[in-house]
């Protein structure tokens, strides 16, 4: 006898196997859509310039390619881990590079969100090359590295991205978050809080008006004359005015010979003397250059500002040269106020003691 073909099974089989085809096709789809990585080659391409392909191995490690498929190294993305902490204005997301004994090799960041000078005061500082030629270790992705100062935020979402990272590749531990400030710090160190405020009903004496401020600087002050003789003071009522344009205030007495020099130039240098000038700053805030040419007696060396008219003391390792933008008669005291023109340091001090 002749067999009727089942349609009904048929048809219900092939739609089955449609199902199973469009499903499978979805996962993949679905799937590289998530696997989409952050980086390109061509980040990839600035940690190995040789760089031609890379793929994820099986700890989620990137592998590097040359040309030749041949392995050339191995990079770590924070966002194959989905690593983020937050900088500044966004996540900061990092790559740290390893060869094939699991020494460091490098850290980048690839992607983020951050001003770009702080960026760049983070590679200035060297703060990505403190884990070069270190082992990947759960130490290591543990080690405390100190944030950069002025760049403190974005610094530390790199430090916390980086070791995170790290600890994510190894499944080690995962290290504390560095702090973004002092009182998160000190609270994560001790739970007997340090920091806790005792005010207590503390009782208050009035000592009437008093120039409390402690620590006060003692800065020197470099002018010209009008005939280009140099002169120098010694100031404490002065310090930092305003941060764009950088400016500062100096303020000073006008039976001062200083007072002169800049009333007449409008320009001054402030001088950061080192603990071994200490002397010489007290010499010369108590003898006056209507009197004597201190630099001579002090056989210090004035060097003519390179952008402005007026002597910087060679000998002190920190200097700002100054132009005057306000003059305010305070009383006792004329306040310059000096938009900072240039920054010198002595060659062997770090950006990050200024
Ligand atoms: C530690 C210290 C801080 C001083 N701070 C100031 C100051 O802020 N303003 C000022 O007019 N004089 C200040 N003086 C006094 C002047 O430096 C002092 O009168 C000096 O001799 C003036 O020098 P000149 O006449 O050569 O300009 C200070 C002196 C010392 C020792």
């Amino acid at each position: 006898m002749k067999s009727v073909p089942n349609f009904a099974a048929l048809r219900a089989a092939v739609l089955l196997v449609v199902f199973i085809v469009s499903s499978a096709l979805f996962v993949v789809n679905s799937q590289s859509k998530l696997q989409a990585p952050a980086y390109t080659l061509a980040d990839v391409q600035k940690v190995y310039p040789d760089a031609r392909s890379f793929a994820l191995g099986k700890n989620n490690e990137i592998v590097v390619s040359n040309r030749k498929k041949a392995v050339i190294g191995y990079l770590l993305a924070s966002t194959d881990f989905g690593i983020s902490y937050t900088g500044y204005s966004g996540d900061v997301s990092v790559l740290v590079a390893f060869d094939q004994k699991r020494i460091i090799t490098g850290v980048y960041v690839f992607k983020h969100n951050e001003d770009k000078a702080y960026i760049n005061d983070v590679i200035f500082e060297g703060l990505l090359d403190r884990w070069n030629k270190k082992a990947l270790t759960p130490e290591v992705s543990k080690q405390n590295i100190d944030a950069v100062s002025g760049a403190t935020f974005s610094s530390n979402a790199i430090i916390n991205t980086v070791r995170h990272t790290m600890a994510a590749y190894l499944k080690t531990e995962i290290p504390a978050p560095v702090s973004r400030n002092l009182l998160e710090t000190a609270n994560a160190e001790s739970a007997n809080a340090a920091t806790k405020p005792v005010y207590e009903n503390k009782t208050k004496k009035s000592i009437g008006p008093r120039a409390a401020i402690m620590p006060k600087p003692a800065l020197v002050i470099g002018s010209y004359d009008s005939n280009g003789v140099p002169n120098i003071l010694t100031a404490g009522w002065a310090g930092i005015a305003n941060s764009n344009p950088l400016s500062v205030a100096v303020s000073i007495r006008p039976a001062c010979k200083t007072h002169d020099n800049i009333m007449a130039t409008r320009f001054f240098t402030i001088n950061v003397p080192s603990t071994k000038y200490a002397a010489h700053m007290d010499y010369v805030g108590v003898v006056s250059g209507h009197n004597e040419n201190k630099f001579e007696t002090l056989g210090l060396t004035a060097v003519k500002g390179e952008f402005v008219n007026a002597p910087y003391v060679g000998e002190f390792p920190v200097v700002l040269e100054c132009e005057v933008t306000h003059t305010i008669n305070l009383g006792s005291h004329t306040q310059f106020i000096g938009k900072v023109i240039d920054t010198k340091v002595d060659a062997e001090i770090g950006r990050a003691h200024v």
